[in-house]
């Protein structure tokens, strides 16, 4: 008998972004069981070039696949940019990104087809999201912001700094200047700071969480595989019931984690991960 459904769901980010995913999915598909992987060693991953991109992502999926997951979601937009290919190329296991789903979202919302992105420096230097918009709706226009000064602010849970104002204010003028009516998320990190976005750009900009179409993706293969949690002794997993794993401090994360969250989250490990091979829990 096919058991393929009583296996977890693995996701990854560099941190704590790719937990608005987490989250989404316990709203969505709340029988499934997720393993996180945070890289909290490498982050953040806006600043890494390609290559080394697709190292981390890399051992970040060998880390997921050598848990048993039964599909990964690539919960970060920079390397959902860069790697997303090399990875489904390079992996068996079926392998979600975020991009297509915030794009096809952000087409279907716009009016004026002027979408904004908001995003690390390696995702707008990738022009990835561009690029899906030119496949879904040629005819719309993608204005690209790096905003690397909001991953540290968030990973530290500052999430209602004055500085996080202040860079809201910098990175959103030249989008509203551009006339955009549609703002994508595109940085997993960024739902955390939507209240702050919401206040500099009013009613008229609507965002766009790319967390909610991409579960709903994933949902569809899980659905359309026969690998959706039917086992009838699975209740529904909270925040907390899911396995936390990050390559830095555990005590960071799960407190910068729970602040964002505001819940508990239970146990964070640290794992080595040594040469893109091997996922070792030390602590
Ligand atoms: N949350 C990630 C993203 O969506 C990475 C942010 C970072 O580490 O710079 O791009």
């Amino acid at each position: 008998m096919n058991q393929e459904f009583t296996k977890t769901i693995g996701m990854f980010d560099s941190g704590v972004g790719g937990l608005t995913l987490v989250s989404e999915a316990q709203r969505q598909l709340p029988r499934e069981k997720v393993i996180y992987f945070g890289d909290t060693a490498n982050v953040p991953y806006g600043d890494k070039s390609t290559s080394q991109l697709i190292g981390l992502a890399d051992s970040a999926v060998r880390f997921l696949i050598q848990r048993g997951v039964k599909v990964i979601v690539d919960a970060c937009n920079s390397t959902s940019s860069v790697a997303l290919d090399f990875l489904k190329e390079t992996h068996d296991v079926p392998i979600v990104g975020v991009i297509n789903a915030g794009v096809q979202e952000a087409v279907d919302k716009t009016e004026n087809g002027r979408i904004g992105v908001i995003a690390t420096s390696a995702t707008i230097e990738s022009g990835a999201h561009e690029k899906e918009a030119g496949k879904i709706a040629p005819s719309v226009k993608v204005f690209g912001q790096a905003c690397p000064r909001f991953v540290p602010l968030i990973e530290e849970g500052r999430t209602n700094s004055l500085e996080a104002h202040r860079a809201a204010h910098e990175y959103l003028k030249p989008l509203q200047e551009k006339g955009i009516d549609t703002l994508i998320l595109g940085c997993t990190h960024f739902p955390f700071i939507s209240h702050v976005l919401e206040g500099v750009l009013g009613p008229s900009v609507q965002l766009v969480n790319p967390a909610v179409g991409t579960i709903l993706q994933l949902k569809n293969l899980l659905e359309g595989e026969g690998m959706l949690n039917k086992s009838e002794e699975r209740r529904n997993f909270e925040l907390r019931d899911h396995e936390y794993y990050v390559s830095g401090d555990p005590e960071a994360f799960k407190e910068a984690a729970e602040k964002l969250l505001n819940t508990s989250l239970g146990l964070v490990y640290q794992i080595a991960i040594k040469g893109g091979e091997t996922g070792e829990v030390v602590r």
